[in-house]
């Protein structure tokens, strides 16, 4: 099994390789800090590749994908579009303006470059599931996170366009709506965060999601509720309560920021 996976330097995308590597898979792992991703290789059983670049990088990014798609005889199983950043934005700030866009560039544009060169090849071989990593956030919008939730809200919908697209060419496209997961993004959150969950106990969820042919899966169950919820609350009724939500803090545009 061949998987290939952005942002696998931390949190999310670091326990998806532990998981898929403690099954026998072999690894393509992206994200910019490299002595990470050597560190995370080599204490996984097998051997692995890893891609230090920015996945904005769009020509860097493709070339990993080439490197990782002969590698593995042109049968990549599985392709996890999870790298991503969060901070809190404000439109009337201007200088949020470009935290907006590194926003956009990171959690959908990068998406879309991650999936792109994997379609031939597993069009060709007529298998293989390109899996989105979105959030519970792009169900409904924010206050203070209109950057994030907008993002997020947009890997969803990309994740449903491209299913059908692809529908009939062997090729699953899979979006998974993570909750809250304990990881470097949310250390920092200053407010509760409800069936906070570990990297761990996510990674074997969603693994067992896209296995089971899962299209589109909230992980933890108690946030599929939720998010149930919150598809059918009327407008007015969500504006109410959503005014009084804790904000995500602002700040300047470091990756990781909550
Ligand atoms: N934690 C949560 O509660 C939660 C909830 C919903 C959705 N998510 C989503 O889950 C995904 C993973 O988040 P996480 O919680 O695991 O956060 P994290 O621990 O901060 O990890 C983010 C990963 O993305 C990589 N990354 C960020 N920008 C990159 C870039 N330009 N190029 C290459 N790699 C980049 C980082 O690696 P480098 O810094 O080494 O590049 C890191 O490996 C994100 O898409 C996030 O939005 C998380």
């Amino acid at each position: 099994m061949h998987v290939f996976i952005t942002g696998a330097s931390s949190g999310i995308g670091r326990a998806l390789a532990q998981r898929y590597a403690s099954q026998g898979a072999t690894l393509g792992l992206v994200a910019r800090r490299e002595e990470s991703l050597n560190q995370l290789a080599s204490g996984l059983p097998g051997q692995h590749h890893v891609y230090a670049l920015d996945v904005r990088d769009r020509p860097a990014l493709h070339a990993a994908a080439q490197d990782f798609i002969a590698a593995a005889n042109g049968r990549v199983d599985v392709v996890v579009a999870n790298a991503g950043i969060s901070q809190g934005t404000l439109t009337d700030q201007p200088e949020d303006f470009a935290a907006f866009q590194a926003i956009f560039d990171t959690n959908v544009l990068a998406m879309v470059a991650t999936f792109e060169p994997f379609v031939a090849p597993m069009r060709a071989v007529g298998q293989g599931a390109l899996v989105g990593i979105a959030s519970v956030a792009g169900i409904r919008g924010l206050p203070g996170a209109a950057g994030y939730c907008a993002s997020k809200a947009a890997a969803i919908s990309y994740c449903e366009s491209l299913r059908n697209e692809l529908a009939g060419d062997g090729i699953r496209v899979v979006s998974l709506l993570p909750g809250y997961i304990r990881t470097p993004m949310t250390d920092g959150n200053p407010f509760p965060m409800p069936f906070l969950m570990s990297p761990h106990r996510f990674a074997r969820k969603a693994v067992n999601a896209i296995a089971a042919g899962r299209r589109q899966a909230v992980i933890p169950w108690q946030m599929a509720i939720a998010a149930r919820l919150l598809r059918i609350v009327p407008v007015p009724l969500f504006d109410l309560f959503a005014r009084r939500a804790p904000r995500k803090p602002r700040g300047a545009p470091t990756d990781g920021l909550p």
